[in-house]
């Protein structure tokens, strides 16, 4: 039992966190964490992911690179995006905008602020690292979800070590430039970034709490 509310509390730990503290993790926390983010289930153990660890300089050159490129207009998704929610996904999409801007004092017709925040996503809010998940051609949609699980699992381990991270579809807006950087081959394709580090618990907008549907708008049970 003692386990399971422990499993619990770091579950609950988990959200996004978009202000970060710089300090870098330590060498042997982050193998131990990317070892473990490792039991991540897959179909038939393919383990389709390439996770690329950005610390240091060519994180640097990316949190310069990457808003200098979308300042320039300058698009490379390897996946299209279009954001747009119908009916309950959107309403749900724009609870969750509205919490976050109300947590940081930023009003619904205030434009500028609002994309001042957006921007924030290209300089990795201040994160000492970030794990960009690829995924390898020929793959598709199923090998996609095990990606997904992987990233959860790393999340989850990130939070039982007491650290935080976001998520950020944001990141594959320019997967010329993260490949180029980093030296991946073009047959890795960028799904997104995972900012993480050491939660700056002082910043505003991390007080921000996103709400759940219950589960029995999203679950059905048959018996
Ligand atoms: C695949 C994925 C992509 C996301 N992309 C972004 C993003 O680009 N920028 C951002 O600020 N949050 C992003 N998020 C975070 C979601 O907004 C967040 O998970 C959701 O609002 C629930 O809040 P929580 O993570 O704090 O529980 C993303 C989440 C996921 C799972």
């Amino acid at each position: 039992m003692e386990q399971t509310e422990a499993f619990y509390q770091v579950l609950q730990r988990r959200r996004s966190v978009r202000a970060f503290r710089p300090e870098p993790v330590a060498e042997a926390q982050l193998q131990r964490i990317f070892s473990q983010a490792q039991a991540a289930p897959s179909n038939c153990n393919t383990q389709p992911w390439l996770c690329a660890v950005a610390s240091g300089e060519p994180l640097e050159t990316l949190r310069k690179g990457i808003p200098e490129a979308f300042a320039a207009g300058q698009w490379s998704m390897d996946f299209p995006y279009d954001g747009q929610y119908e009916g309950v996904y959107k309403e749900r999409q724009h609870k969750a905008a509205a919490d976050l801007y109300s947590a940081m004092g930023i009003s619904r017709d205030d434009k500028a602020g609002r994309n001042a925040q957006f921007m924030r996503n290209f300089e990795f809010f201040g994160a000492p690292h970030v794990a960009f998940i690829f995924l390898p051609e020929p793959f598709g949609l199923r090998e996609a979800a095990d990606c997904g699980m992987y990233a959860q699992t790393l999340m989850l381990a990130l939070a039982a070590e007491g650290l935080a991270s976001c998520p950020q579809t944001a990141l594959s807006f320019n997967a010329d430039l993260v490949r180029e950087v980093l030296g991946i081959e073009a047959d890795n394709k960028l799904l997104f970034g995972i900012s993480f580090g050491r939660e700056d618990t002082e910043a505003s907008v991390n007080q921000c709490r996103t709400e759940r549907a219950e589960a029995g708008e999203c679950v059905r049970f048959y018996a």
